[in-house]
């Protein structure tokens, strides 16, 4: 069995076309939706992303404030920054890239956004909300994925196994309570977990999140699963691949998103989603749109 394969870059652009009509909407209306993104120290990657999210941005007609920052930046330098942007009535979400350099205590820079602006979902109070069942911004990469599943008709997972390798605030640990609300039965692999194999071949719906090149081999996918891949490792030869051996499992899994162009793409389109909903939340839907605001689920 071949795979089929999801279309990462395909789905995003989908998304961000209706991201882009919202948000056009929303401008005409006298709100144009506006997103900060904070950047401190020079990490390659985290800049590459900055910039991907910054033109995305642009290009959904979402206004962007990117603010970048040497290592050297204070945590309360930091705070006073986002203390700011919280007051801020042109900005609705407030991103601050991570991995912040060691001085900076993540959680305490996370905190101090505001709750309604944390377009990440990475608050407390937005992971607790969560938690119980009631998210108000989804943190996106996992928000990405349940749209994946969504798209390919996997929306009820009762009766399915969903088994996450990461237990990451950011991916991991997201990621397993929105598979559980979608019904799934779901497991939380780690650095800890003996046997991973055998964890992962019960898989139905396999979530890697763990950053080591190539680790899920084809042994360790049930046939027929749907394999998401959150990694996005650099080779030495420069190349980018997933945390899964993409051309040993497309042979065995039923599904399976590419390194790169699969869930890479569709972080970036919930980021947007998440920035003009939380815009909309500010200024309320027009008429017209009341009914669908009930569940508030775009
Ligand atoms: N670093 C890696 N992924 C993310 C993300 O989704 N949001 C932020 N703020 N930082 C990240």
């Amino acid at each position: 069995m071949t795979a089929q394969l999801i279309d990462g870059v395909a789905l995003a652009r989908h998304w961000r076309q209706r991201v882009a009509e919202r948000a056009a909407a929303l401008a005409a209306r006298g709100h144009r939706p506006g997103l900060a993104v904070i950047l401190v120290g020079d990490d390659p990657a985290s800049q590459v992303y900055v910039r991907n999210k910054v033109k995305a941005c642009g290009e959904a007609g979402i206004h962007s404030l990117l603010e970048t920052y040497p290592a050297t930046l204070t945590e309360d330098e930091l705070l006073a920054r986002i203390a700011a942007l919280n007051a801020d009535p042109a900005i609705h979400g407030i991103l601050v890239q991570l991995p912040l350099p060691a001085h900076l205590n993540a959680q305490r820079v996370i905190e101090a956004i505001a709750p309604e602006k944390d377009v990440d979902g990475f608050h407390v109070a937005n992971a607790g909300a969560l938690l119980v069942g009631q998210p108000a911004f989804r943190p996106c990469t996992p928000y990405g994925c349940m749209k994946m599943l969504e798209h390919i008709g996997r929306t009820d997972l009762r009766g399915q196994h969903a088994i996450v390798v990461g237990r990451s605030n950011i991916v991991g640990k997201p990621m397993a309570l929105l598979l559980l609300q979608a019904g799934a039965t779901v497991t939380i692999c780690h650095s800890g977990t003996a046997d991973l194999a055998h964890h992962t071949r019960q898989a139905d719906v396999l979530v890697a999140a763990v950053g080591k090149p190539r680790m899920i081999g084809a042994d360790m996918v049930k046939p027929g699963a749907v394999v998401l891949d959150v990694g996005i490792n650099r080779l030495p030869d420069g190349k980018l691949c997933g945390d899964v051996d993409f051309d040993a499992v497309r042979e065995v899994a039923g599904w399976i998103t590419p390194v790169p162009g699969g869930v890479g793409p569709m972080t970036i389109a919930m980021l947007l989603l998440n920035t003009v909903e939380a815009a909309q939340r500010t200024v309320g839907r027009p008429p017209s749109a009341v009914g669908a605001s009930a569940t508030v689920r775009p």
